[in-house]
Order: C-alpha cells, then structure tokens, then sequence
C-alpha cells in the first residue's frame, strides 16, 4: 500500500451516540481531513445481512466491499437502531473485519491529495487501524447523555422508537464492544479522553481544537 506522507493523522474512538462522529466531521472540516466514520462500514455490511441474508457470506461481502463508494455509506437506511445492533454483532467476526481492514488502511494512509490528512473514528482505531496517528482521542459521555442524544436524533429522522429502548441497545451494544474478544473499544494509554457528557457542540470542538493547534504548532 501507497502512504503519502507527512499527513495529519488523527484517531478517534469512543462508545456508540458519544458525539464522536459530529465532532470528527468538524475537526475534518477544519483542518481539511479525509473523514471516514468507520462504524458506517460496519453498518452498511449489516444491512446487507438483513436485506439479503440469503446471500449473506464472506465472497458476497468481499465483492460489496471492493465496490464500496463513501457515498454508499451515506445512505440513511444505515442510521436505524436495528441496523445498529446488528453491525454490532457482525463486528465480532475476525474474517469480516479483516476483510474491511485494507479499505480503512488506504483511507488513513493515501487520503486524496487535496486533503492535508485523514480522521477516522470506531472502536479500534487508535491501536489497530491507526495506531501511529499524530493525535488520538477517546471520546465518551454517560449513558444516558447518549441515549438522549441518540433518541432525538432518531426522532429528527421519523424513526419509530422509544427513549428507554435506545437506552437498552446502546447499553447492548456497550456491553458487546467492550467485551468481545476481536478489536473491543477501549482507551490506549496515549489517547486524550474527552467527556462530552457536559459540553455542547461548539464546547466540544474548541477543546479539541486547542489540543490539535498545540501539536501542528509544536
Ligand atoms: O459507530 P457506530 O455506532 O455506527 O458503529 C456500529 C457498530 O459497529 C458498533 O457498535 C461496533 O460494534 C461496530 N464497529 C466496530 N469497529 C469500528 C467501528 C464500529 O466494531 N471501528
């Protein structure tokens, strides 16, 4: 694989509904990364399983992946609570995980020449996909936080669901990342931890924004 170099690498993990994902897109935005929301990955092969678990197995996957646009991950059907749950069991998979595993490679390490670097966030970027990034963070809020936040946004897009069932699938899902055996979400030594539990959006970006100006200036 092609690594262009001196690029700005920044890593992101952080439990589901946490505001990782809002805030990698602004970091991205402002300094001009190639953004990839790697759980979307992981999404979209879910809902692949649920709209066609006939053909559901690792060569049909292969082929999805090989013709894998980031615009394909765009797609609103990946953003239900069901389609959620069910990236998170697929993701215990070792063959399948390997199998998205160079995508995200070449995404952090050759991001288009326009762009001056890449961010990615998950649940094991920071050790596994990127473990040399210049800047990693571990970003997390209380449960509840989450579950609110997951719930409106559901809400917004006319998803029928109820505030105590997202709280029961993000506590599943916790549960799942953080003890499966392959690649669970956990904080590094040299990640930043940052508690959005009482920070709004703008809060959030600033504080990030302060730690990331420290280390291009240093
Ligand atoms: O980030 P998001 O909540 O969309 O991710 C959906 C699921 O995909 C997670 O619960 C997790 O099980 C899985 N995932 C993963 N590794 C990543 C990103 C997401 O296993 N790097």
């Amino acid at each position: 694989m092609t690594k262009r170099k001196n690029i700005l690498k920044i890593a992101i993990d952080s439990p589901a509904a946490a505001g990782a994902g809002t805030l990698a897109k602004a970091i991205s935005k402002h300094y001009n990364l190639f953004y990839l929301d790697t759980g979307k990955i992981y999404r979209f092969i879910a809902y692949l399983k649920i709209k066609y678990p006939k053909k559901f197995n690792n060569k049909f996957i292969k082929s999805k992946i090989k013709t894998l646009k980031i615009k394909d991950l765009a797609d609103s059907n990946l953003l239900s609570d069901e389609v959620g749950t069910e990236a998170s069991i697929i993701s215990k998979i070792k063959t399948l995980r390997k199998l998205v595993h160079s995508f995200q490679l070449n995404f952090a390490y050759n991001p288009p020449r326009k762009y001056n670097g890449s961010c990615l966030d998950g649940r094991d970027i920071t050790y596994n996909i990127v473990p040399d990034a210049d800047l990693k963070f571990y970003i997390t809020a209380n449960v509840k936080t989450r579950a609110l936040r997951r719930y409106r946004e559901l809400k917004r897009l006319k998803k029928k669901i109820s505030y105590m069932e997202v709280l029961k699938s993000i506590k599943n899902r916790d549960k799942s990342d953080l003890n499966r055996k392959i690649s669970p979400l956990k904080k590094t030594k040299d990640s930043l931890l940052i508690n959005t539990t009482n920070l709004n959006k703008r809060a959030c970006f600033l504080k990030i924004k302060k730690i990331i100006d420290r280390k291009i200036n240093n």
